[in-house]
């Protein structure tokens, strides 16, 4: 699925990529009309980038706070507008620090936050949920995420919690995060189980497991799958990867664009990576309207089985 850019995004876009677009150069004031489109993603009927940004270390020293400050509000403007947090990053810092960020952007972004499993027993998501969006200083979010399995018996109750917290308009979707085919399977058992919006999960071109049952069963689901860690995450960056460096040669774009354009290449896939640098972040906006050629997945495919 696509969006088309506004104008006063695309111009953005043009000068975040020093005019690297294919063709762009030509197309001097009539570049408007020519907007690329965006990739985007139908999520709980809402439509969402298919890149947006993962926010797990930012507010904690990682960077200067005014750097990552700057290369969030660079992907909000690149289109990136789909951030990812949890009540546990930094024990609240991510949270308390994206409310400076959405302090003049809440109504254009689409806000993700996370309730621990361990959370779930009693009114547990409710006082999280509060906890999280006094944090964040908002009145709802867009999604809000259990974070990791529970156990099958539980899934009701969770479910029953989170269908109460949407109708308070505290909450406007709910889903999970980290669920396995079977887990899905019984969560959908359960009264208003299939509510679920989204399973959040690791997929990368270094980790393709759930290509093999959990994507095509969501997807059967008509249900959007999130992928954390689409760079391969810290310690396993796909940055620096010769194949993808390559191919990115090819479009004008960098190595991270390209494994972010192959993770949503199915566009039923939202890639949250992080980034605490502007130029970084400039980057992996790149994703959002690139389209990888046929020979040139196939070549990834050869590359990481
Ligand atoms: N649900 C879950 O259990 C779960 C688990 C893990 C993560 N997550 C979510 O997913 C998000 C992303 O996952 P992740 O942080 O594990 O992995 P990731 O996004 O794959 O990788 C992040 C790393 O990539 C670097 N980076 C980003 N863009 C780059 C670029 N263009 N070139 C070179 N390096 C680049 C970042 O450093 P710089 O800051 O220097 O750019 C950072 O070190 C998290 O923030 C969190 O929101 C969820």
């Amino acid at each position: 699925m696509n969006a088309k850019l506004n104008r006063r995004q695309f111009h953005a876009h043009c000068a975040a990529f020093g005019l690297s677009l294919p063709g762009m150069a030509a197309l001097g004031s009539s570049a408007a009309a020519a907007a690329p489109t965006l990739h985007s993603v139908k999520l709980a009927g809402v439509t969402v980038p298919a890149v947006g940004q993962g926010a797990w270390h930012l507010g904690q020293g990682r960077h200067p706070a005014d750097v990552e400050a700057a290369a969030l509000r660079t992907g909000l403007s690149l289109g990136m507008t789909l951030i990812d947090t949890s009540g546990n990053y930094g024990a609240g810092r991510s949270e308390q620090f994206l409310s400076r960020i959405l302090a003049g952007d809440r109504s254009r972004t689409y806000l993700v936050s996370k309730v621990e499993a361990d959370e779930v027993t009693g009114d547990g998501i409710a006082r999280a949920c509060d906890a999280s969006l006094a944090r964040l200083s908002t009145g709802y979010l867009d999604l809000y995420l259990l974070h990791a399995p529970v156990p099958a018996a539980q899934l009701a109750g969770v479910v029953a919690q989170f269908e109460q917290l949407r109708a308070a308009g505290k909450i406007r979707a709910w889903g999970v995060s980290n669920f396995n085919t079977a887990l899905m399977q019984a969560l959908f058992q359960v009264p208003g189980g299939s509510r679920c919006a989204t399973n959040q999960v690791y997929y990368s071109l270094r980790g393709r497991g759930i290509e093999q049952d959990l994507l095509p069963w969501c997807a059967q689901h008509g249900m959007p799958v999130m992928a954390y860690s689409p760079l391969g995450g810290d310690h396993n960056l796909l940055t620096s990867d010769p194949v993808l460096m390559r191919i990115g040669a090819a479009h004008g774009c960098s190595a991270a664009a390209v494994a972010l354009a192959w993770t949503i290449r199915s566009g039923k896939v939202i890639a949250i990576p992080e980034s605490g640098s502007p130029e970084h972040t400039r980057q992996n906006a790149a994703a959002l309207s690139l389209t990888l050629a046929p020979q040139q997945l196939q070549a990834l495919d050869a590359a990481y089985r």
